[in-house]
């Protein structure tokens, strides 16, 4: 290490709050620790302050140990999180200390007061948006314009039909396709969530909760159905979607959480494409196709993420329990670190 950096890093303090997790489990396994060694930034790295960090519904399959990828043990949870930049590793030229940013990249994990993460996937955050709403930006953003417009193949004029708007994920989609001109129907589950999505672009918002409500869909399209579904919770809704999308049109899964009976006819009937969306396997140029999107979305204001609830790093299992439980999404939950 460099004199400089060795004076910055002898500035900063060198232990931590973090969540830790020594087994995997239920939400009672992520214990807050005080005395956790603050993470050097390797070369392409940056060290972050974190002042907030977002709860993804993933963070709770990788904790429970059921997800693909496995953390070696013990490990900190969290890949979304807003702050400051502390500190640089040597070969990162387009960040500096003191830089806003928002990142999707941590490397040493987001539950905590200070980590690490790719310099590639940490991006300036604009000072239209706070930290809070800064934690909700990478996962549910760049998973929804990779599903609306490069999955979905997305294109002004066309209809979508978001099914679970009041989510992070959702919400997203409905401000990307507004951006773009598209016809936006929405679904959430409260009247809280179905007012949320009318304000943020839906033209026509329904609940999933009430009988008959895929009818109401059908005429609202004047029963020719939406282009595009983007779907977040495909084990139950799969065969409403065959139902109603439109001939030709295009089924994203995003969300799935168990197994589901179609009627393959459906698909025949319609010539419709049904396909999933993991954001892990974008190519580099996806996301800096994203990139773009998104920083002109924070200049022009539309990228707005909303804030469902804050908790502390002390209630992580309780918003563990609620991300996956709580019926009546309002946006994305969050940790405020600092
Ligand atoms: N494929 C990927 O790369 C990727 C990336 C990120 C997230 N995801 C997945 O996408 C899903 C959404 O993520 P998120 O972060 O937006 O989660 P979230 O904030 O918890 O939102 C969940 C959404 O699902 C809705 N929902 C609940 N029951 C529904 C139903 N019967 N029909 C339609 N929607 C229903 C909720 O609506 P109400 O609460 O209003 O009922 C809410 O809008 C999760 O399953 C997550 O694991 C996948």
């Amino acid at each position: 290490m460099d004199k400089d950096r060795m004076s910055v890093r002898s500035a900063l303090k060198t232990i931590m709050k973090a969540i830790r997790v020594t087994e995997f489990g239920g939400p009672q396994v992520l214990k807050l620790e005080i005395n956790v060694p603050i993470p050097e930034p390797a070369q392409d790295e940056v060290l972050i302050k974190v002042e907030a960090a977002g709860i993804n519904p993933v963070d709770t399959y990788i904790r429970s140990g059921t997800y693909a990828v496995k953390p070696t043990l013990p490990y900190t949870p969290g890949k979304d999180v807003a702050g400051v930049v502390e500190d640089v590793g040597a070969k990162v030229l387009h960040l500096k200390k003191g830089d806003r940013v928002y990142s999707m990249a941590t490397t040493s994990g987001g539950y905590a007061e200070y980590c690490t993460a790719a310099s590639s996937g940490t991006k300036i955050l604009h000072s239209n948006l706070s930290f809070q709403e800064g934690a909700g930006i990478g996962i549910p953003y760049y998973t929804a314009y990779r599903a609306l417009v490069i999955i979905g193949g997305a294109r002004p004029g066309q209809t979508v039909l978001i099914h679970g708007a009041s989510g992070a994920v959702g919400l997203a989609c409905v401000q990307i396709a507004r951006s773009r001109g598209l016809r936006v129907l929405g679904t959430a589950g409260s009247q809280a969530g179905i007012e949320l999505i009318s304000r943020n672009g839906c033209d026509v918002a329904f609940s999933h909760r009430e009988e008959g409500y895929t009818d109401k869909i059908m005429e609202a399209t004047e029963r020719t159905g939406p282009d595009i579904i983007i779907e977040m919770l495909a084990n139950v809704n799969l065969e409403k979607d065959l139902s109603m999308i439109a001939k030709k049109g295009r089924i994203v899964v995003v969300g799935n959480r168990g197994s589901v009976e179609i009627t393959p006819r459906l698909a025949m009937q319609k010539e419709c494409i049904v396909t999933g969306m993991v954001l892990f396997n974008a190519s580099q140029d996806e996301l800096n196709e994203i990139d773009a999107a998104v920083s002109a979305g924070m200049r022009d204001g539309w990228v707005k993420p909303h804030i469902g609830k804050m908790y502390t790093l002390e209630q992580a299992p309780v918003a563990h329990d609620d991300v996956i439980n709580n019926k009546g999404a309002q946006g994305r939950l969050i940790f405020k670190i600092c």
